[in-house]
């Protein structure tokens, strides 16, 4: 699926946010190696910090209907109805990734209104923290 395709999932998926409190709604839009795509939106609670962002909320959808392996992900977020802003992922959602997703998943957001920016996830979390760190 090309990366302006992936985009639009994630711009439709931000359109549903639910973002009260900082008024900044996310969308991401997640592709799996078989081709499915597993969309979700940030959704805030008055309790900030039980906030999910888009990008966990996508992943939790795939891996609990059984996807495991990942290509890439689209995020976009912006204020009122323009999802228009780049939106990398926070560091939450970046270690989140890493439990399934390799150092050659791409990370694909806007980078102004002509192009976009597309990272490897070795590039934002470099000297992650994984399974073999806690295997004795
Ligand atoms: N947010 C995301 O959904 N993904 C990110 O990677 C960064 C932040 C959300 C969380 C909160 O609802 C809003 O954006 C402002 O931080």
């Amino acid at each position: 699926m090309k990366n302006n395709e992936l985009l639009q999932f994630a711009v439709s998926a931000g359109n549903k946010a639910y973002a009260p409190y900082s008024g900044f709604k996310v969308g991401a839009a997640l592709l799996c190696k078989d081709g499915d795509v597993f969309c979700g939106c940030n959704v805030e609670n008055a309790s900030f910090g039980v906030t999910c962002c888009a990008e966990r909320t996508a992943l939790l959808k795939a891996v609990s209907e059984g996807k495991r392996e990942f290509s890439k992900i689209a995020v976009v977020g912006g204020k009122g109805n323009d999802l228009s802003a780049p939106c990398p992922p926070c560091g939450i959602c970046r270690q989140a990734l890493s439990e399934f997703c390799g150092d050659d998943f791409e990370i694909i957001t806007v980078k102004d209104r002509e192009s976009i920016s597309v990272y490897r996830l070795s590039q934002l979390l470099p000297v992650s923290f994984k399974s073999n760190n806690i295997e004795g």
